[in-house]
């Protein structure tokens, strides 16, 4: 009988370093990094994030500097996203149209130094500019109006754009918000801007920390789960991503990561498009814990987990640990 033990070991092709990678299925480079970057105001301002500890808000010129570092580790792109004077946050987040806001002063910095070694990617959703930490205009109960906040999207994704953003990422997760922007950047001649949108986006524990970094989660009230996902949802998630691809998404998240490679899997085998994964600040934050605590090997771990996203059928992911994997993956 052959195909049975003895003649089939599989341990065969294991026993050897050489021989392992002979067989390797699965490949992780540089290349498949996207790094979420947090910009504040101030120079020479470098402010650690307690939640989510060896990550920082960064002034926008130091934010240059480690942008310069991540182009020369092979990282293809960064995302960006801005810590809003509480000053300049407002109910109907109208900073989010300012050409001269955080985020579009560090496009253009680190355009003007870069040019195109490094990808751009804007987030797009109105929390970092609200008052009261909602990705939407809030209607007169507290409901987060759909139609009504696509407006101010596409104010913010044309923004984003002129400032140079290469990629615009809408996370808000309003109906239809895809179309208009993808309508919207047409008709301004921004027929490169690539869309990527947070397509199946969860309302989920883990994304804590984040709003420690963008100092969002002392105004929050409530949460989004009228607009983000229910984590006991897989047909819903192929649907989103079938509606954002039908209105031009070049590209579609998963949001958060690991817990959801399922959700990865059948929307690559379904869609056959490129996705992309988010391993989110509480999954980062899960690492370091342990790693802290003595219960892990960071390097390994990071390593396992990003080879992970790629396995379950992602293009790349958005991780904090970016440049760390990027640089073991150099060795
Ligand atoms: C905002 C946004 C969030 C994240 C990315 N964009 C937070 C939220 O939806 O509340 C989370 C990222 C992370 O946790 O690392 N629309």
């Amino acid at each position: 009988m052959t195909g049975a033990y003895p003649h089939t070991r599989l341990r065969r092709a294991r026993a050897t370093a050489w021989s392992r990678a002979m067989h390797r299925e699965t490949v992780l480079t540089p290349a498949d990094l996207i790094w979420p970057v947090f910009v504040t105001e101030g120079e020479g301002v470098e402010q650690p994030i307690s939640s989510l500890p060896g990550v920082s808000r960064w002034s926008v010129d130091l934010l240059v500097e480690r942008a310069r570092e991540a182009a020369d580790l092979g990282i293809p792109c960064l995302a960006l996203f801005p810590d809003t004077q509480p000053e300049r946050r407002s109910d109907d987040g109208a900073e989010a149209l300012n050409p001269d806001n955080l985020m579009c002063r560090a496009l253009r910095a680190i355009r003007t130094e870069l040019g195109d070694r490094i990808g751009l990617l804007t987030d797009v959703a109105l929390d970092p500019y609200t008052n009261h930490g909602q990705d939407g205009l809030l209607g007169e109960d507290g409901y987060v109006l759909n139609d009504e906040t696509i407006e101010v999207l596409v104010g913010q994704s044309l923004n984003q754009a002129r400032a140079g953003a290469d990629i615009i990422a809408p996370s808000d997760m309003m109906d239809g918000r895809i179309g208009a922007i993808r309508d919207a950047l047409e008709d301004e001649g921004f027929v490169n801007v690539q869309i990527m949108s947070y397509a199946a986006k969860y309302a989920s524990a883990f994304y804590g920390p984040f709003r420690d970094a963008v100092n969002t989660r002392g105004l929050l009230k409530g949460d989004k789960k009228t607009y983000q996902m229910d984590p006991a949802n897989t047909e819903e998630a192929l649907r989103e991503v079938e509606l954002d691809l039908a209105e031009g998404a070049d590209s579609v998240m998963v949001k958060p990561g690991l817990p959801y490679l399922d959700i990865v899997r059948r929307v690559k085998e379904t869609f056959e498009v490129p996705v992309f994964a988010y391993q989110v600040s509480g999954e980062y934050a899960m690492i370091e814990a342990a790693v802290a605590a003595g219960a892990a090997d960071r390097d390994a771990m990071v390593l396992e987990t990003l080879l992970a996203f790629k396995r379950a059928g992602c293009s790349g992911v958005l991780t904090y640990h970016a440049v760390h994997a990027a640089r073991l993956l150099q060795k």
